[in-house]
């Protein structure tokens, strides 16, 4: 069975990550995802290509660079909780979708995909919920 990078080849895998930060960019939905980031998107491009393509089964581009494939550390500034984590798979649906993979490829991703954006995840609630410091004393 193919990999997913032998899938996509090189420039696909790059395509895919340039589609994914436009829609970042430009999708309303996801306005709570796209604050997180900086307003240069372009380095990211990069990083996530770098990342995707060892991830996809081609090469450790990402691990060469950094010396590492663990998304735990970069994330830790962030609080990223379920609804960080659904807008992020929403970018990445629709940049499959735009670069338009197959639906086999979709199929072979959806699954892999999501467990590792669920890893990132590092809050079980996506915002702060107000604490009411008076409930012991107001019973
Ligand atoms: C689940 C929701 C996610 C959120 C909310 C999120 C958010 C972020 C943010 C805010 C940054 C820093 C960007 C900047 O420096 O401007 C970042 C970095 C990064 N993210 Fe994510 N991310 C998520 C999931 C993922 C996943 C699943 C992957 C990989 C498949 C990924 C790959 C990366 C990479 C490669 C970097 C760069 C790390 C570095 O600086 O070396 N992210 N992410």
């Amino acid at each position: 069975m193919k990999t997913p990078y032998e899938i996509l080849g090189e420039d696909g895998v790059q395509n895919l990550c340039n589609a994914f930060y436009e829609i970042m960019d430009e999708e309303e939905t996801v306005k709570v995802l796209r604050a997180m980031h900086a307003a240069d998107l372009e380095p990211m491009k990069t990083k996530l290509f770098e990342y995707l393509s060892g991830w996809m089964g081609g090469p450790q581009l990402y691990s060469q660079h950094y010396g590492t494939v663990c998304m735990t550390t970069p994330h830790k500034p962030y609080r990223i909780g379920p609804k960080e984590r659904d807008q992020w798979l929403l970018c990445m649906d629709k940049a499959l979708e735009r670069i338009g993979a197959s639906s086999k490829l979709k199929t072979m991703l959806k699954d892999p995909m999501f467990r590792v954006a669920d890893a990132v995840k590092n809050h079980h609630c996506s915002e702060h919920t107000p604490k009411n410091d008076n409930l012991i004393a107001t019973g």
